[in-house]
C-alpha cells in the first residue's frame, strides 16, 4: 500500500519509509566523494539490508522518511534522531541522492519537512549538525533561518588526504591535526519555531511576488 505522503513543496513530497523503498535505495549510485563515502551504506548482503531497514521502518528512537521528487522516485531520506517528546525537539539528517544535488531539491524537501514537523507533529525546535565546509548544505539551513549556536571538532574517519591531495585545498581551513587524529569542525544550528514562522512568511512574500510577477 502505498505511504502517505504528508507534505509537499514545489516538486517533491514526503512520507514515512516503507520497506519497499529499500528496491529503490539499493540503485542509488555511490557517492564518489570520500567525504560523503559514509552515506554509501553497505546494502549487498541480508543481513545489512534488514539492518538499514530496521532502523528506518521499526521506531527505534528515530524517525525516517522519504523524500519523492516529481516522478515518485525516492531521491533522499531525512531522519530525526535524539529525539525528546516532552521538550519537543529533535536532530535532523538529510541527504539526497548524489546525482539530484544542486538542483533545488534540498531546499524544497526542507521546506516540506519544516511544515511537516513544525505545524503537524507541533515540534519547538530543531538541531543540525553541519561539516563547515559543506557549503551547499549551510547555504541551504541558513536561507531557511536557522541559526548558528556553537561548533566543535569531530574526529575524520575517512583516510581523505585533506592536507596533501590539492583537490582539497580550498576546504583545508576546516580541518586540523590533534594527536594524529584528523578532525573535521562541525556548526551546530537551531531553528525555532518562532524564526520557522518568520522564515514562512518570508516565502509567502516571496510566492506573491512571483504571482504579481507572473500577471
Ligand atoms: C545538503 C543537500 C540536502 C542540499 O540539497 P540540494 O538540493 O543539493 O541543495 P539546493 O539545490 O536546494 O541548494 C541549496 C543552496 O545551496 C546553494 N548551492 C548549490 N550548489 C552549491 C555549491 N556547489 N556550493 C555552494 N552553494 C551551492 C544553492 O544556490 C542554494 O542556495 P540559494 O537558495 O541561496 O541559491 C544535498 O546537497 C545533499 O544531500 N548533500 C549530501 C549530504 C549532505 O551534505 N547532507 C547535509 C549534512 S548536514
Amino acid at each position: 500500500m502505498a505511504a502517505k505522503s504528508l507534505r509537499r513543496a514545489g516538486r517533491v513530497s514526503i512520507r514515512r519509509f516503507r520497506r519497499s523503498d529499500l528496491k529503490e535505495r539499493i540503485r542509488w549510485p555511490p557517492y564518489t566523494s570520500p567525504l560523503y563515502r559514509h552515506l554509501n551504506y553497505p546494502l549487498s548482503t541480508f543481513i545489512e539490508r534488514e539492518r538499514w531497514l530496521f532502523t528506518r521502518i521499526t521506531n527505534a528512537g528515530r524517525m525516517y522518511f522519504a523524500v519523492e521528487d516529481e516522478h515518485c522516485a525516492l531521491i533522499g531520506e531525512i531522519s530525526l534522531r535524539e529525539i525528546n517528546a516532552r521538550a519537543r525537539t529533535s536532530r535532523l539528517g538529510i541527504h539526497l541522492v548524489s546525482h539530484k544535488r544542486g538542483c533545488g531539491y534540498g531546499r524544497e524537501a526542507l521546506e516540506a519537512f519544516l511544515d511537516h514537523y513544525f505545524q503537524d507533529m507541533r515540534y519547538e525546535i530543531m538541531f543540525l549538525d553541519v561539516a563547515a565546509y559543506n557549503m551547499r548544505a549551510l547555504r541551504l539551513y541558513e536561507s531557511l533561518c536557522f541559526e548558528h549556536i556553537g561548533s566543535f571538532w569531530r574526529i575524520e574517519n575517512s583516510d581523505t588526504p585533506i592536507f596533501t591531495d590539492e583537490r582539497f585545498a580550498d576546504i583545508r581551513e576546516h580541518f586540523r591535526k590533534d594527536r594524529g587524529l584528523t578532525e573535521c569542525r562541525f556548526l551546530d544550528m537551531r531553528l525555532s519555531r518562532r524564526d520557522y514562522q518568520r522564515q514562512m512568511l518570508e516565502r509567502r512574500r516571496a510566492a506573491l511576488a512571483r504571482e504579481r510577477k507572473a500577471d
